[in-house]
This record gives C-alpha cells, sequence and structure tokens, in this order.
C-alpha cells in the first residue's frame, strides 16, 4: 500500500467530497455508519487495461491514456498483505472462513491444474484479496438498513456474491439486478456476453428506504389494454375489476345496486386513485364511495342486464410498470452518446438515477469508492442527494470536477487527497510517476486547460498538451499548441533539450518544462536560446518556459508561465 502522506488531510462530513487515492485510504477514515447508500463498479477482475481517450481531431490530442489497469497478479506481497488481514482479524467469521477455503482451492491446491489455469486462479485470488477487507470497511461505513449496489460482471460475479453474502448474509441480499450493457455481438465460440450483474444488499438492522422507481409501459401494452376513450378529456383507459377477492362482513361485503358479489366470494372495492382524485373520506362506507365515483363517470356498465360493473382505469393516472430486475430500458453509452465523456467503463446516468432514487432520499448521503468518472455523483447531486466520491486517479477527479462544474447550482464540495504542499507532490512522484504527471497536468495546470498525453513510444518526453487559444489574427491558429514535460526527478540540461525536440517534431508553437526541483542555470540557458515565440496578437513568449511545481501549487498568477490566450 502507498505511503499516507495524505494523512493530514481529514475528512469533513459536513460537505460533499472528492477524495483522490486509494478508497483503502480513505475508506478508514470514514465514520461509521454514516453511508446511506454506496455504489460501487470496481474492477471487474476483466484482465484488461482500460484506457480513456482525449482530444480532437488534432493528431497530438487525441490520446489513449491508461485510466486503470484491472490486471491482477499473486505474489507476495499479496499474500504477505492477505496474511497479515488475516492475522489482524480483519474478516469476519464467515468471511474468513470463506477467504481460508478459497486461498486453498485456488492457490495452495495445484495438483492437475495446467500452468495456464493456475495462473488464472492466483489472479482471481489477488482479485478477492484485494476486494475482501474494502468490503469490510464499507460494511462499517453503512447505515443499517442502508444500500449497497455492487456492479460487476460474470468474470468474478458468483465469488463477489459470496463474499456479500459472508458479510451482508443470504438476508441481506434483495436483487441480481442484470443490465444489458452492450448490444449483440459474436463472442467466439459462446453466447454474447452482453450483461452487467449488480447486486443489491441491505445491512440488516435498520429501516429500508424503497422509492419504487417505473418503467414506461410498453406501446404495445398500451395498445391492447387501453383501448376506450370516452371522449371526455380524461383520456384512455382499460376496463378493471372493482371487486376483490374474499367475503366481507362490512359494508363492501353488501349488495351494490342489486349486485351480490358475496355469492362469489368477493367483495367491493373502491378504486384508490378514483377515491383521491375525488376527495372522498378515508373512512366514507364503500358503497357510498362506489356512487360517487360513478357519478363522477369513472365506472363502466355494460349493456348486456346483469354485467358486472368496472372500474375506468386511466393510463393518465399510471406512473408505468414497477422497475425490474432485467434492466433493458437503459441504453448503454454509444460512441456519438452525449453523455459520453471518454471515461472508459463510464455508466449511463439513468442507471444511476435508478439505484439511488431507489435508496434514498433528499439529502441521503452516497458514497462511491471505485468512482471513475463519477456518474454516480453526478447523479446523487442533481438529486439532493450529500455524496462522497473516491477514486485512485486524478483523471478521475479532473472530470468530476468538469462534470460538477456543467451542473447549474452545484452545491459546495472539496477535493482532498492531493498535494498541497511540496514534500506531498515529492511523495506522490515518488509512489507513482503516472500519477504525478496526471495530477501536474490535468491539476495543477488545469487553468490552461491542459490534456494529458502518452509519454511512452515514440511520443517520449510528452506528458500533455495546452491548445493554445486562437488570437486575433492568428496564422495557424488550429495548430497553436504548446507541449507539456513533467520531471519528478533530478532535473538536467538534457530536458531542455529533449523538449525543444519534441516541440520541433511536433510542429508545435511551445513548450513547457514543469520541474519539481529548481532548474540548473544551464537548464534556464539552454532555454532562453531557444527563442521566442510571436502570437497572433503581435506579443512574442518565450520558446521554452520552465515552471516548478512550487510556484504552480502557489497560484499566484506572476508567476505562472505566460502562454498566449490566457
Ligand atoms: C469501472 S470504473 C468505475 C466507472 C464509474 N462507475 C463511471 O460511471 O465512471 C472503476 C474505477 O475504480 C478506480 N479504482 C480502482 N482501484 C481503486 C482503488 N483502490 N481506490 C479507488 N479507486 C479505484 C479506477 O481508477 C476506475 O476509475
Amino acid at each position: 500500500m502507498a505511503m499516507d502522506w495524505r494523512k493530514n488531510q481529514v475528512p469533513d462530513m459536513s460537505s460533499n467530497m472528492l477524495l483522490y487515492g486509494d478508497n483503502a485510504l480513505w475508506l478508514p477514515r470514514l465514520p461509521d455508519e454514516c453511508a446511506d447508500m454506496i455504489y460501487l463498479d470496481p474492477p471487474f477482475k476483466s484482465d484488461q487495461v482500460y484506457n480513456a481517450i482525449y482530444g480532437g481531431d488534432d493528431p497530438l490530442l487525441n490520446a489513449q491514456i491508461q485510466a486503470f489497469d484491472d490486471t491482477w497478479r499473486w505474489n507476495s506481497k499479496v499474500e504477505e498483505k492477505f496474511r497479515a488481514d488475516l492475522d489482524a482479524g480483519v474478516f469476519p467469521e464467515d468471511l474468513e472462513d470463506q477467504m481460508r477455503v478459497w486461498y486453498r482451492r485456488l492457490v495452495l491446491t495445484k495438483a492437475q491444474v495446467k500452468k495456464k489455469d493456475q495462473t488464472a486462479r492466483e489472479s482471481l485470488m489477488a482479485y478477492l484479496v484485494a476486494m475482501a477487507p474494502r468490503l469490510v470497511e464499507m460494511k462499517r461505513i453503512l447505515r443499517p438498513g442502508g444500500a449497497i449496489y455492487l456492479h460487476c460482471d460474470d468474470s468474478a460475479d458468483a465469488y463477489l456474491r459470496h463474499l456479500l453474502d459472508a458479510l451482508f448474509t443470504e438476508s441481506g441480499f434483495r436483487n441480481e439486478l442484470i443490465w444489458k450493457r452492450t448490444s449483440a455481438h459474436n463472442d467466439p465460440k459462446r453466447f454474447g456476453r452482453i450483461h452487467d450483474v449488480i447486486f443489491y444488499y441491505c445491512k440488516s438492522g435498520g429501516e429500508v428506504t424503497w422509492n419504487p422507481q417505473c418503467q414506461p409501459y410498453d406501446p404495445e401494452y398500451v395498445k391492447k389494454f387501453y383501448k376506450y376513450d370516452d371522449g371526455d378529456g380524461r383520456g384512455p383507459y382499460w376496463r378493471d375489476n372493482l371487486t376483490a377477492p374474499g367475503v366481507s362482513n362490512g359494508d363492501a361485503g353488501e349488495p351494490w345496486r342489486g349486485i351480490d358479489v358475496s355469492a362469489i366470494s368477493r367483495h367491493w372495492s373502491a378504486p384508490r386513485e378514483a377515491c383521491e382524485q375525488l376527495g372522498l373520506p378515508k373512512d366514507m362506507p364503500t358503497r357510498q364511495k362506489l356512487d360517487a365515483i360513478d357519478a363522477a363517470g369513472m365506472i363502466y356498465w355494460p349493456d348486456k342486464p346483469g354485467g358486472m360493473p368496472c372500474r375506468k382505469s386511466y393510463l393518465k393516472d399510471k406512473k408505468g410498470v414497477p422497475a425490474q430486475d432485467v434492466i433493458l430500458d437503459i441504453p448503454p453509452l454509444k460512441a456519438w452518446s452525449a453523455e459520453r465523456l471518454g471515461y472508459p467503463t463510464q455508466k449511463p446516468r439513468a442507471l444511476l438515477d435508478r439505484l439511488i432514487l431507489s435508496s434514498t432520499n433528499p439529502g441521503d448521503l452516497v458514497v462511491d469508492p471505485f468512482a471513475g468518472c463519477f456518474t454516480s455523483i453526478e447523479s446523487a447531486e442533481a438529486n439532493g442527494r450529500r455524496w462522497i466520491g473516491i477514486d485512485i486517479t486524478y483523471q478521475g477527479i479532473a472530470m468530476a470536477i468538469d462534470r460538477l462544474g456543467k451542473l447549474e447550482g452545484c452545491s459546495d464540495y472539496r477535493v482532498l487527497g492531493s498535494p498541497t504542499e511540496l514534500s506531498a507532490a515529492a511523495a506522490l512522484a515518488e509512489e507513482s510517476k503516472r500519477q504525478f504527471q496526471e495530477w501536474v497536468v490535468l491539476g495543477l495546470l488545469s487553468r490552461y486547460h491542459a490534456i494529458p498525453s502518452p509519454s511512452q513510444g515514440a511520443d517520449g518526453g510528452i506528458d500533455g498538451v495546452i491548445p493554445l487559444r486562437p488570437l486575433m489574427g492568428s496564422l495557424d491558429k488550429d495548430r497553436d499548441r504548446c507541449i507539456v514535460s513533467v520531471k519528478g526527478g533530478k532535473p538536467k540540461a538534457l530536458d531542455v533539450d529533449e523538449i525543444i525536440g519534441s516541440v520541433t517534431r511536433h510542429k508545435a508553437q511551445m513548450g513547457m518544462l514543469v520541474l519539481l526541483s529548481q532548474p540548473t542555470r544551464e537548464m534556464v540557458k539552454r532555454a532562453d536560446a531557444a527563442g521566442r515565440y510571436t502570437a497572433g496578437d503581435g506579443k512574442t513568449y518565450p520558446r521554452i518556459q520552465i515552471a516548478t511545481v512550487e510556484t504552480l501549487m502557489n497560484g499566484t498568477t506572476d508567476d505562472d508561465p505566460e502562454l498566449p490566450g490566457f
């Protein structure tokens, strides 16, 4: 686990929060039973690396950047962590038993298993060793009666369900939702895999919040059943029963308009919607209610003498079909969906709206520990819920900030977990070079709208690109851009030569070198020698600029690199 340089950043439960970093660090800092609902869409154990897509038509900007890695390996570090968790009693008894069984079957029992299969089994165990303690923490922060939704697919769903059963007990289980996540396709030598699974459990001991959500009726169904219309402005209706099963000894069991329904073991029932619409008192005898409903023209009488009257059940009064456990009406995001942000595995807002509206009330707290591009958080905010979203990548945090900024009237929130002092920036660089570069590009350089760019392979030395704002008279406005290179280690004069090379190679106008330490004199000299760039506004700017993380963190515009248009 990463060094905890975030330890001084304490969650403040009075505000909504975006938490940057491993949820294994953040979840233990949240109070017991604070969350009303948890939605988690963790890596599925898909054995894939996921890329986010940035940029537009410009080949340099149109980059695929690794968002997260969903590959798992069993090694001595993972085994040590597992043993330490067992020794520390992290797992409740049922879960510990389950983990030991899996450890024996997936890791220790190697007889008669092909090497490839054994590697797959161990990789699965590594995944479970990562998921189990996090789920224990999630249970701790969930209030009694609170809901947890775990989104996964068939890669490890059977194991995740066992984990949830062991933690929330079998009686905590409420649904296995199936969401059709993609359109039909051809998976060689098997059926097309087109669905995700969402397990819904509740923690025992408290009141469960349930607000049924409805889906619109199938048009075919409406056409078939709502086929009557009296032309009185109430719209189409179908003819529904006015009686309910069972004999009643009260008023509802007496004959009405000469019809005795007790004879067929039923009693009269006044439709609730009609009573509410007519404002009939609850304690009014049933047959008087029926008289009032009939007087309002809301009962159908057959022409045939002795025929049973029916209630007119109007389409306009119906909310639709209560949502079911197979979700076919929320389509996956397509490449051209307006909602799409380029983040892999992004879920549709409508799916999160359905879960959050079902299981929470306004003001409730929703926690998403694997928030990705924070769809759940956007949904929680838009629906008046409080929220905490956690993600280990700065890409996710940057997308959340952007997304929330576009929501009208978005409530205040805090971002925790990004470095607030130079020593923390150095610790982040030490912990993960890639995360450090992303934080600089998407965080510190967000005021220049910098976007990340691949730093590997042919584009070595490029960590980000700043599309320079077109200025009046700019001759080549589509191509004006500044290449960014971020160096977390000891800076050297060659870094300047390298960025000059990248600027030239990519026909960019400017280059910016961002350093964790102060540049050497030689670096400054070489940068100065690279000359100046004349922008469309006629002003000139140093072609190569050197900025330090410290000055960018201070945020004083005087020290900021000077770029045309900003
Ligand atoms: C499947 S995606 C979530 C997608 C999300 N539901 C959405 O609609 O955008 C999983 C996310 O979990 C994040 N993640 C993986 N391991 C994590 C950890 N240990 N702590 C916090 N976030 C983690 C990844 O960075 C990734 O963004």
